[in-house]
């Protein structure tokens, strides 16, 4: 069985793959420094897994890290467009340090056979084109987002210098269990459906025709595998991952007050500046490198996250 090192394996989507590839029976490291993870998205499977706590900024804590290690799930990052507006290099370094560190100490170990990636869809800023295809010029508008693209971009250098093998995932919305509501950084899907189970009208900033492609964690988590077991597709891909759909906020909060039998009315504020209007993932070369296929609609994904929510 292959041995994977899951970078903020703590944290809502890294949890999620931790727990499949557990289940898989693949032998798991995971490094996390706690910052936006929690132990409790570990717990049911901690005697299964290594757990390292430490922060990735730390070349010596990526060495120690990747040892004897056959494939890196990298997703260890400060998730927050907002944040960092206020802290641009507090995410620098959570986000640019963490990669190069890493992928040194991958080069350097000689085991790591694939490094696969979280990248993201604020890579294609304010652009209006739908859907966005990967051969779009990047617009990153935040300084997360450039620190993002310059994840790909790192991915690219150290594969063209150092043979290293990166494929960059450019997740759109990603929503499902783990995703904690409370937080700075919470999806509106987890903050939504959190509002609406009890009984509040969600705020929506607009009219409610913004628009987000939603892609449910279990397909993400699918894409992640497929990602390091694809064959090599010959250069560093950036591939989108989405479910090649958009939802209007209008149509959220709809499908939400038909699963939970409810007819909350949203409470529209004024627009956010600064926010994109639409978005939504072409998914072609998703399915033409991972064989992707998204499996879980929003609305049955929706399910079941309320059924996750309620326990
Ligand atoms: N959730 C989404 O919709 C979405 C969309 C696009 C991209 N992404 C990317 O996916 C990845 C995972 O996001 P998430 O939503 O699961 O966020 P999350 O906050 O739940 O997970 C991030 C994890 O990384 C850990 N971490 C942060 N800095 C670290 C460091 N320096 N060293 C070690 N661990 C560190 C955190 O403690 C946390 O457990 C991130 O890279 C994020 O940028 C997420």
């Amino acid at each position: 069985m292959a041995k994977y090192l899951v970078t903020g394996g703590a944290g809502f989507i890294g949890s999620n793959i931790v727990e499949r590839l557990v289940g898989l029976g693949h032998d798991v490291r995971v490094v996390d420094n706690l910052s936006t993870g929690r132990l409790e998205n570990i717990e049911n499977f901690h005697n299964r897994i290594e757990f390292i706590n430490a922060d990735l900024s730390d070349y010596k804590t990526a060495a120690e890290s990747v040892k004897g290690i056959d494939y890196i799930i990298h997703e260890a990052a400060m998730p927050s467009v907002p944040l960092s507006v206020q802290d641009p290099v507090g995410v620098n370094r959570s986000i640019v340090n963490t990669t190069v560190n890493l992928f040194k100490a991958a080069v350097d170990s000689g085991s790591v056979k694939r490094i696969v990636q979280a990248a993201s869809a604020s890579a294609y800023g304010n652009s209006e084109v739908l859907p966005k295809n990967e051969d779009m010029n990047p617009e990153p508008l935040s300084p997360y987002a450039v620190a993002k693209v310059t994840q790909e971009y790192y991915g690219k250098a150290f594969f063209h210098i150092y043979g290293l093998e990166v494929i960059s995932l450019r997740y759109f919305n990603v929503f499902g269990p783990k995703q904690d509501p409370g937080s700075y950084y919470a999806g509106v899907i987890s903050i939504f459906t959190n509002t609406m189970l009890q009984g509040n009208a969600p705020v929506i900033f607009g009219d409610g025709l913004t628009s987000r492609d939603y892609i449910y964690i279990d397909d993400v988590v699918d894409a992640n595998l497929s990602a390091c077991s694809c064959r090599w597709p010959g250069r560093s891909e950036v591939i989108n991952v989405g479910c090649g759909n958009r939802l209007s906020l209008n149509e959220l909060v709809e499908t939400l007050n038909k699963i939970l039998g409810k007819n909350l009315k949203p409470v529209y504020k004024d627009e956010r500046v600064g926010d994109v209007k639409h978005s939504q993932a072409d998914i072609t070369r998703a399915r033409n490198i991972l064989g992707f296929n998204p499996r879980v609609g929003v609305e049955e994904g929706l399910v079941k996250l309320i059924d996750w929510m309620k326990k």
